[in-house]
């Protein structure tokens, strides 16, 4: 059994079919998703589908590249949406250089309010990193002097000494289609470091398709086998072991959390 720790199953790319891209995904195996809001109606979308699907789970969040657009009003509803059944985690949150699309304090702002509605809610968050390595590890080494930290490196893309840094201060370290990638042999090599007990695997549906179906324009759940038969391969165990493996992590970080209201 594969568990996709982060897909967005509320865009548009799936309402004609969503119902056939979740059966797909229980046919190969994918008996547990977590769909991910990234601005407050998004989020409620995910908690809507939530209710709707066995094995699917929501996250609630504002996403680092939509802060700017977020309406007052909008973080409040994040709050409330963050107590409803189905939620397992909040975010997805982060900080992102690569894109110009809100103003840096501002994402600093949304991210430190995510990481204390994550310690407040007893729920795990979900970071999206881009071209800010040092940014997030100062944000997250900040979070940590107030208590643990519980969450998760989503798509990582960082190295080696980040991903244990990460490790080390009570993080799960996840891999998107990206390490599949012919070109991603450095990221291989961080992924065959990740302890056992640390490492997750995600499609981040609808996006960037794993090898080989990298040509599928819209990526999908079912595709997690991909990446879990690419770093099962990396990190010397058979298919079946590191599905074992991923998935417990996974039910572990998202499942066994009891949410304070
Ligand atoms: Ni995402």
């Amino acid at each position: 059994m594969l568990f996709d720790t982060h897909a967005h199953l509320d865009q548009e790319d799936f309402d004609n079919d969503r119902d056939e891209v979740i059966a797909r995904a229980h046919d190969a195996g994918v008996s547990e998703i977590v769909t991910i809001g990234t601005s407050a109606s998004t989020s409620a979308i995910c908690v809507e589908l939530a209710t709707r699907y066995d094995g699917l789970y929501a996250a609630v969040g504002i996403q680092p590249n939509s802060v700017a657009e977020a309406a007052e009003g909008d973080w409040n509803q994040i709050l409330i949406l963050a107590a409803q059944p189905g939620v397992v985690a909040i975010g997805e949150t982060g900080l992102d250089r690569h894109w110009d699309f809100s103003p840096f304090d501002l994402q600093q702002d949304y991210f430190d309010r995510h990481l204390r509605l994550s310690s407040d809610r007893n729920l795990p968050f979900i970071v999206h990193m881009r071209d800010c390595d040092q940014d997030i590890l100062e944000m997250l080494r900040e979070a940590r002097q107030r208590g643990p930290l519980n969450g998760v490196m989503h798509s990582f893309t960082g190295s080696t000494e980040m991903a244990v840094e990460c490790v080390e201060m009570g993080l799960y370290i996840s891999f998107a289609g990206m390490v599949t990638f012919k070109k991603s042999e450095e990221l291989r090599r961080v992924a065959a470091s990740i302890p056992d007990d640390r490492i997750l695997i995600e499609t981040d549906s609808p996006y960037l398709s794993p090898h080989p179906v990298r040509s599928q324009r819209r990526n999908e759940p079912s595709n997690v086998r991909h990446t879990a038969i690419c770093l099962a391969e990396v990190r010397g165990c058979s298919l079946e072991a590191f599905a074992a493996q991923t998935t417990a992590n996974a039910k572990r970080l998202f499942l066994s959390q009891s949410p304070k209201p």
